[in-house]
């Protein structure tokens, strides 16, 4: 059975001090009521890592890092490596966000690179795919999705490719507040599936979680999660503030 995951994107949000409170807040919060048989996974900012996962104590609870480096080690200032982030105890990483690839630039090769670079080193890549609202006008949004999907992943053994978490999230529905319906969440889910059932079979695809992300809240997560396709959400605006993340655990 594939994995259920309530993931939390952070962005660049939340201070020291206030990313621990609120890394506390899920942890007494999974304490107490359990997250069923889903996976929560915290993603703050590099800098948080280490004092998240010290407040961290709940075996459903496991931290991701946002990003990492596409190199090893070396002369890259300013960047982070995957060996850093694992050396915390973070045991995931988000890779190929909508805002890295539109505002950082990074393209199918670098995407490449940071997979390979996660897994390498014992980091399970969150890889998100998703097409703009210009691309899905012009009824290309499976073509563009197939594409991020075989560029960034479908190069890697069958054995390493079930590292990996895939989370759909279609440009135009991440922070605008507009979600897509769970009929165009599911089509594009059963799409993804199919793709890596195509290039894994049927039990690789089965086990993959496949996660959608793009204004997830309280009152529209059980909807899109009850969709058979959908094991759950990478969630952004939601993910920081207790009262709403917790719900959408629930909704899980
Ligand atoms: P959002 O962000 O929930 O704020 O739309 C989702 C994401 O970017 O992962």
């Amino acid at each position: 059975m594939r994995q259920k995951i309530a993931a939390g994107n952070w962005k660049m949000h939340k201070t020291l001090d206030e990313g621990v409170d609120l890394a506390k807040q899920i942890n007494d919060f999974v304490n107490q009521q359990g997250a069923g048989d889903a996976k929560v996974i915290l993603a703050p900012p590099f800098i948080h890592l280490t004092e998240v996962l010290k407040v961290v104590d709940n075996p459903n609870i496991s931290v991701s890092a946002q990003n990492c480096a596409y190199e090893q080690e070396g002369a890259f200032t300013g960047e982070v490596s995957a060996d850093m982030i694992r050396s915390t105890g973070a045991t995931y990483t988000i890779i190929g966000h909508s805002e890295r690839r539109s505002i950082y630039k990074e393209d199918d090769e670098t995407l490449q690179k940071k997979v390979d670079i996660a897994l390498d080193n014992g980091l399970r890549p969150i890889f998100c795919v998703g097409e703009t609202l210009e691309e899905r006008d012009a009824g290309k949004q499976s073509q563009v999705v197939k594409n991020q999907l075989s560029k960034g992943l479908f190069h890697l053994d069958k054995n390493v490719f079930e590292q990996v978490v895939i989370a759909y999230e279609p440009v135009w529905a991440i922070g605008t507040g507009k979600h897509a319906t769970p009929e165009q969440a599911e089509e594009m889910h059963k799409f993804i599936r199919d793709q890596v059932k195509e290039q894994y079979g049927d039990e690789i695809a089965d086990n993959t979680s496949i996660l959608y992300g793009g204004s997830i809240k309280p009152s529209n997560a059980e909807t899109l999660f009850s969709q058979p396709d959908v094991d759950g959400g990478l969630v952004g605006g939601a993910s920081l503030k207790p009262e709403d993340f917790t719900e959408i655990i629930k909704a899980l």
